[in-house]
This record gives structure tokens, C-alpha cells and sequence, in this order.
């Protein structure tokens, strides 16, 4: 039987701490009725401490989301938790998500505390957490760095506390897929109770290997992800949450996994987030590129015309676009040019004439990066028809 697989969206915590992003509250609260409608299982809305503005976005999303577990983050802080607390209590389902660096570099130069120290106040914030909100996550800041006998000393003790989510972030990006895999076995194997608990991951993307980290995870024992909408996030960013959803839906021969996300509502959501955020989509972004499903060459076109599966590995019906795109370019072949020219109302031409516009629609090609459909009409009409 497939595994559920349960999808975190911090698009409006993490993701929203992406250089130069700021959302207000009503950007957020639309936002984060799509990311319910896209059927994610937590939203993070964001940090309650951080300004008046995000503890009034992540309260309006407690009031008004409903489905999801809504999550708020704090430092394993007190003040932070009880600003959390009182931002998400109104949550049909909240969860306060505390953290704390663990790993050497972050203890001695960040933090200056020792690492007995550090156990201790994760395991006070984590029982304060718990005397307020039954859905107390941690997570072992910079825990990839983290040295393993400490990590899990860390992790066991959380879990006495009363944690019920343990989630591991590779902070700054510096895990291998490989290695990672790894360090989530070894946890699931090492740590005392760890099934009792959900175990989560958290990547970041700064070697782009957010994804392919989180995929080797899940095939190593953990059961949520944490993801953003278009990668969006610190620096490279965190894991883009439509490429994870798309690799167990597409290679389910793979991964014996599935996630409850509404796929066809992938795109939109992609659309709104990059929209709201103003950060754009490169165009061969996996998945939701503007390029992820068009195709330029002849070869490929003549491919997906007969039949789409050639060049189509995925469907755009999947992710909510209603087709592929055929760009007419120089490389772009006869077939496509003639299914362009039905396409646009000119199913009457004599074989010779659309011979000539395609020669025609060839020599455009070599002096224009894109042939729109209106220079095909152009052409057609004024060269090769010659209506005057
Ligand atoms: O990247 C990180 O370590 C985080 C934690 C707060 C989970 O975002
Ligand atoms: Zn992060």
C-alpha cells in the first residue's frame, strides 16, 4: 500500500523571507485559501515575533483557513512562543513549530551557548510549547552540521518533552541526497521514540539539491515534507513543493508514496504566489516554467502531435494548464506549422500556398526569437494570399 506523504507549505513564512518579498495580510490570507484549496496539509503563516503585521496575517489565516493545521514559528524563546500562541489559538488545528541551533558553528559563534545548554532550553521551550498547544513541533536548526550523537540526544529528549513533529533542516543546503538518506535512517534507527512522532524534513537549495534531498528522505523514513510554492525562500531558496509533488505522482512506480495535494491546482497557485511576491518564474523552472511544457523543435512537435507521451512525461492538464504550446520557431517543422495554420482558420490552402508560407514563415523565424500568431496571419495574408 503507498505511503501518505504529508505536505508543509512555509511558502508564507520561509518562503516569504526570500530578499525583497513582503506580504500584507490580505496577500497572505489569499494566499493561503489557495494553498487550502490546493488540499496541502500545513500551512507555516508565518512568525508571530517578527512584526505586528505578521502576527495579524498569521491570525487571520487561524480564523478563516480552516482545513489545514496552521502553524506559526518561534525561536525556543518564551516571548516568541506566547506571541505564536496567541496569533494561532483561534486554528481549528495549531501548531507551534519551535527551533534551535544545534550544530557546533551555530552553538559557539550565533548562540554562545554551550551545547548542555542548548538541550536544556530546547527541552523547557519545547514543554512550555506543550502546555499551550497540544501540536508542538522542533526542529535541530543547521541539524545536517549537526554532530549525529548530539543531534539524537537532542531529538530524544524533545520527544519526552512532548514534541510531536521532529523535523530536520539542512539549514544551509550543504546535505547530498545520498548522505542525507543517511542521516533520516540513522534517526529513525537511533532515536528512542521516534515513531511515536511524525519526522519531517526541511531543504534548503543552495547546491539545487532541495528537492532531490527531500525525495531521499521520504524514501529513507520520513513522512512530511516541508516545501515551498516555486521554490521560493532564503538565498537558493527551499524545496519547490510542485517538483516533490509532481516526482511522487509521475515515478509512483518509483516511489510507493502518494500526497493528498489537488495537482491541477499547481499552476494557479504557482501564478498567484509569483504574482503577489513579485518574484518571477524562470522560464524552464520544472513544472511550472513557462517553458515546462512548450515545444520548440520540429522533432519534438512532430513527437507530441502523434503522440503526446514522446516529449510529455506529465500532462499540463495534471498541473491545471489547459495544453501544451507549440512555439513556432526557426527550428519548428512543417507538421506544426500546418496544425498552426488549421489552428488559426486557414484549413483552404492549396498545397503550394502553404509551401510558400512556410518558406515564408522560415526566413521570419531567422530574424525573430519568437514567430507570434499574428505574423502568421500577416504572412499568409499579405505574401502568400495577397488579400490587398
Ligand atoms: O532552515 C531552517 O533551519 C529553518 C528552521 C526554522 C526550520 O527554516
Ligand atoms: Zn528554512
Amino acid at each position: 500500500m503507498p505511503k501518505k506523504v504529508y505536505i508543509f507549505d512555509t511558502t508564507l513564512r520561509d518562503g516569504e523571507q526570500s530578499p525583497g518579498v513582503s506580504l500584507n495580510v490580505q496577500e497572505k490570507l489569499e494566499i493561503a485559501r489557495q494553498l487550502e484549496r490546493l488540499g496541502v496539509d500545513a500551512i507555516e503563516a508565518g512568525f508571530p515575533v517578527a512584526s505586528k503585521g505578521d502576527f495579524e496575517a498569521v491570525k487571520a489565516i487561524a480564523q478563516n483557513v480552516r482545513r489545514p493545521v496552521i502553524v506559526a514559528l518561534a525561536r525556543a524563546v518564551k516571548q516568541d512562543i506566547d506571541r505564536a500562541w496567541e496569533a494561532i489559538k483561534y486554528a481549528a488545528r495549531p501548531r507551534i513549530h519551535t527551533f534551535i541551533a544545534t550544530s557546533d558553528i551555530h552553538m559557539k559563534y550565533k548562540l554562545k551557548m554551550e551545547p548542555e545548554e542548548v538541550l536544556k532550553r530546547a527541552v523547557e521551550m519545547v514543554s512550555y510549547a506543550k502546555s499551550l498547544c497540544e501540536d508542538v513541533e522542533f526542529s535541530p536548526e543547521d541539524g545536517t552540521r549537526t554532530r549525529p550523537e548530539f543531534l539524537f540526544k537532542v531529538l530524544e529528549a524533545v520527544i519526552d518533552a512532548g514534541a510531536t513533529v521532529i523535523n530536520i533542516p539542512d539549514t544551509v543546503g550543504y546535505a547530498m541526497p545520498e548522505e542525507f538518506g543517511a542521516l533520516i535512517r540513522s534517526i529513525r534507527e537511533n532515536v528512542r521514540n521516534i515513531d511515536k512522532v511524525m519526522l519531517s524534513v526541511h531543504c534548503h537549495n543552495d547546491l539545487g539539491l532541495a528537492v532531490a534531498n527531500s525525495l531521499a528522505a521520504i524514501r529513507n523514513g520520513a513522512q512530511q515534507v516541508e516545501c515551498t510554492i516555486n521554490g521560493l525562500g532564503e538565498r537558493a531558496g527551499n524545496a519547490a513543493l510542485e517538483e516533490i509533488v509532481m516526482a511522487i505522482k509521475t515515478r509512483s512506480d518509483y516511489f510507493n508514496y502518494y500526497t493528498d495535494i489537488v495537482t491541477e491546482q499547481i499552476y494557479r497557485t504557482s501564478t498567484m504566489v509569483s504574482h503577489l511576491t513579485g518574484v518571477h518564474v524562470q522560464p524552464n523552472k520544472a513544472i511550472v516554467g513557462a517553458n515546462a511544457f512548450a515545444h520548440e523543435s520540429g522533432i519534438h512537435q512532430h513527437g507530441v502531435l502523434s503522440n503526446r507521451q514522446t516529449y510529455e512525461i506529465m500532462t499540463p492538464e495534471s498541473i491545471g494548464l489547459k495544453q501544451s504550446q507549440m512555439v513556432l520557431g526557426k527550428h519548428s517543422g512543417r507538421h506544426a506549422f500546418e496544425e498552426r495554420l488549421k489552428e488559426l482558420g486557414f484549413t483552404n490552402l492549396m498545397p503550394e500556398e502553404i509551401n510558400a508560407a512556410f518558406e515564408k514563415f522560415k526566413d521570419l523565424a531567422d530574424k525573430k526569437k519568437y514567430v507570434m500568431d499574428k505574423d502568421i496571419e500577416a504572412l499568409v495574408n499579405e505574401k502568400v494570399l495577397k488579400v490587398p
